[in-house]
């Protein structure tokens, strides 16, 4: 499998280094983020915050838009205050119990630190890897079981040959991954280790990972406002915790129902793990007195602002619709 990591691995920017900063940075962007997505923010942030002091001080307002379009923001915040511990801590601890103290840091975190980044014969066991797993041993218990994971690393680690290195390793099964064992139609012609792939045995890959039958998502239909005044519009910063917190929006739940002016400019459904957003945007007619927490901004100040995936599609109308002439 090295070898065919060797001839076929990415070659992608967190991997030009050993750094623990870049490092971890890079991982926790992966973490429940596609790499295509990562690519483009990944050297921007490092760019703005290249070490773990600019990291440890950084504005909450400025970190929330390196991290825009990422989701998950509560890992820029655990990344922000496990800059600080480390920080305090006088340098990077490279024990992975130590690792597992700071904020933001599970098993994946800690193992990928300790494989990549010190060469330390440590399992990092994402989903990628999971998929493997569980193919390869034809795992019929759900893959979402902690005992599953835990089954995951002790195989890994087993798996490690002597001598190799551990990151390398780690790496060479995420890429299986993400390139041949894909969720669906993995392409086990080209699988250096289908061999020894019980799942591929029996007939059936793509039957696995079994999964825990998924609670159907809750459903929240509701419109949001366009209120535009003097070339600005209305908007808000959501309250500091919960869904979203500190991100910035277009108001929507308003205690005053406002009065819409014409059809909605668009419609947009955006799903979150666990629930749908099913928005409508309207232009309305601007409050006479401004609601509670908004505010009235430019065009190029709502650009400034780290705003949620959610609202992407309505503020690229409401900067269109403040750009045209009056
Ligand atoms: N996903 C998580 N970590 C990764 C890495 N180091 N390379 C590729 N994909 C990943």
């Amino acid at each position: 499998m090295l070898l065919w990591y060797a001839q076929n691995g990415r070659s992608l920017p967190w991997r030009k280094d050993r750094d623990p900063y870049r490092v971890w940075v890079s991982e926790t962007m992966l973490q429940q983020t596609r790499v295509e997505a990562v690519l483009p923010r990944y050297e921007a942030f490092l760019e703005a915050l290249p070490t773990l002091h600019a990291l440890a001080a950084v504005p909450d307002e400025k970190l929330h838009k390196l991290w825009e379009g990422l989701g998950y923001y509560s890992r820029a915040r655990n990344l922000k205050r496990a800059a600080a511990a480390i920080e305090a801590l006088g340098s990077f601890p490279r024990c992975h119990d130590e690792l597992r103290k700071l904020p933001g840091f599970g098993p994946y975190t800690a193992g990928a630190l300790c494989s990549i980044a010190f060469g330390q014969r440590r399992a990092a066991v994402d989903g990628n890897v999971l998929r493997i797993f569980s193919r390869l041993r034809a795992i019929e218990e759900a893959i979402s079981l902690p005992s599953v994971r835990r089954e995951a690393e002790r195989f890994c680690l087993a798996e490690m040959p002597e001598g190799a290195d551990p990151g390398a390793f780690n790496q060479a099964l995420m890429d299986l991954g993400a390139l041949l064992c894909t969720p669906k139609s993995p392409r086990c012609g080209l699988c250096p280790i289908a061999a020894h792939c019980l799942a591929l045995a029996g007939g059936e890959p793509a039957r696995y990972p079994r999964r825990a039958p998924r609670k159907a998502r809750a459903h929240e239909s509701f419109d949001v406002y366009l209120f535009l005044r003097g070339g600005r519009a209305l908007l808000r910063k959501r309250p500091d915790a919960g869904l979203l917190a500190s991100l910035w929006e277009f108001p929507h739940h308003l205690e005053q129902e406002p009065e819409l002016l014409g059809e909605p400019l668009l419609s947009h459904r955006h799903l979150f793990t666990h629930r749908v957003w099913e928005m409508r945007f309207f232009l309305a007619k601007a409050p006479k007195k401004t609601p509670e927490g908004c505010v009235w901004l430019s065009a190029e100040e709502i650009l400034a602002l780290p705003m949620p995936s959610a609202m992407a599609p309505m503020r690229k109308a409401a900067v269109k619709a403040l750009d045209l002439p009056i």
